[in-house]
């Protein structure tokens, strides 16, 4: 797991003289047009400031040419930045050296590409274990956890195989089994399925969902399609000439889209079939950890006014909820015994699903992966505000 920050970040294409002239003119504000058809620069990306999160699915959506691959290779350094900072978990990496390079991108970080770039010559399970190989991981080892990352993508059967012999959709799995393989912290997919058929993609981008709960990696995912966008998108930044115009939650661009280009961006989608408990839930004020006391856990719920929260245990998983007139009563140590069961909703499903959970008057469910992890909450206010 890793948080990246991203700082005051742009990248221009040009000569040094070009680059310069460049910002100079940017600072007189002539746009990015203008200031390549008069100095031969380009300015891709233009003063970005991104922090993303923890294991988070961050999605970079815009047109064709807004700058999105640009951004993305400075995340790995395949593009160094003309200024501005790239911090991973609060080391900045522009300044790396060779050697602190190699070990950051063979250790930390991988890339899914739209084009596969497959070794043509060689079988899908060499094909992913590449990046043990140039690890030096000896040969028994490296197709052991090969495997492991064939099954996960659903590959098993065709590890002899040869690139040529599969289709595009199963390229791209040997792509991300790839990128897998070496158990980076980040995972950076640049339009890994926009050049697939709808229907392989649709499937492509659910396992891709499924799959994060297990692997529980920060990505950053790109795409120039809205509706892939936030049906993948925890939180989404929307680029356009270079620079981030929106950054926020799916729900957050329907309910205050930035100007009138996000308005006419988010125009053609459909909401109610896109957006996912994932895309509409909220952090909790406050959670129980497990071996709290009642009195603790209680005292804390009458200062916040609430009467319950959800507990979970040192793993973040989901334990269930506990109120304040069960605590008040109990005579333990800890919170475990007045734990009521709550079923929880999970992350992924499509929030057209969850309404009747809220029929039965519980105002608020919380929300977990497939793992059992705590993520966040949804109350039934959100639910009426994403549903409007
Ligand atoms: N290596 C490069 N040299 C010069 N210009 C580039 C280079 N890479 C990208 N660009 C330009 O930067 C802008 C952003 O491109 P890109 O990041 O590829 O956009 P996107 O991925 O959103 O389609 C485009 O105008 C593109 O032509
Ligand atoms: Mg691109």
């Amino acid at each position: 797991m890793a948080n990246i920050q991203i700082k005051d970040l742009w990248m221009v294409f040009g000569t040094q003289k070009q680059v310069d002239q460049a910002l100079e003119l940017d600072e007189t504000g002539v746009d990015v047009k203008e200031i390549r058809e008069k100095t031969g620069a380009t300015i891709a990306v233009k003063n970005i400031n991104l922090d993303i999160e923890d294991s988070e699915l961050f999605v970079i959506v815009g047109l064709s040419g807004s700058g999105k691959s640009t951004l993305i290779r400075c995340l790995n350094l395949l593009n160094h930045p003309t200024k501005g900072d790239v911090l991973i978990d609060g080391t900045s990496i522009v300044e790396f050296d060779k050697e602190e390079l190699r070990a950051f991108r063979r250790k930390r970080v991988s890339m899914v590409f739209q084009h596969f770039g497959l070794l043509s010559h060689r079988t899908i399970i060499d094909n992913v274990a590449y990046g043990l190989e140039i690890q030096d991981v000896e040969k028994e080892v490296r197709h052991e956890k090969a495997m492991e990352a064939i099954r996960v993508v659903g590959l098993d059967g065709w590890e002899n195989m040869k690139p040529h012999q599969l289709s595009g959709g199963m390229k791209q799995r040997v792509g991300l089994a790839r990128a897998i393989v070496t158990e980076p912290d980040i995972l950076l997919m640049d339009e890994p399925y926009s050049a697939l058929d709808p229907l392989i993609r649709r499937e492509m981008q659910n396992e891709l969902l499924n799959l994060e709960d297990y692997i529980n990696r920060t990505i950053v995912f790109i795409t120039h399609d809205m509706n892939e966008a936030f049906k993948m998108g925890d939180r989404i930044a929307l680029m356009k000439d270079g620079e981030v115009v929106q950054v926020g939650a799916p729900q957050d661009f329907f309910e205050k889209p930035a100007n009138d280009y996000v308005s006419d961006f988010i125009a053609d989608v459909d909401k109610t079939i896109i957006l996912k408990a994932r895309n509409i839930m909220k952090k909790a004020d406050y959670l129980a950890h497990l071996g709290q006391s009642p009195k603790e856990v209680m005292d804390k719920l009458e200062s916040l006014g609430f009467d319950y929260c959800f507990v979970i245990d040192k793993d973040k998983k989901y334990l269930g909820r506990v109120s304040r007139s069960d605590l008040e009563h109990s005579k333990d140590d800890t919170i475990e015994s007045a734990i009521e069961e709550l079923e929880p909703i999970l992350r992924n499903t499509y929030i057209r699903g969850i309404w009747e959970k809220f029929e039965n008057g519980d105002p608020v469910f919380p929300v977990v992966d497939q793992k059992g992890r705590f993520r966040g909450i949804i109350s039934k206010d959100l639910m009426i505000s994403a549903l409007a």
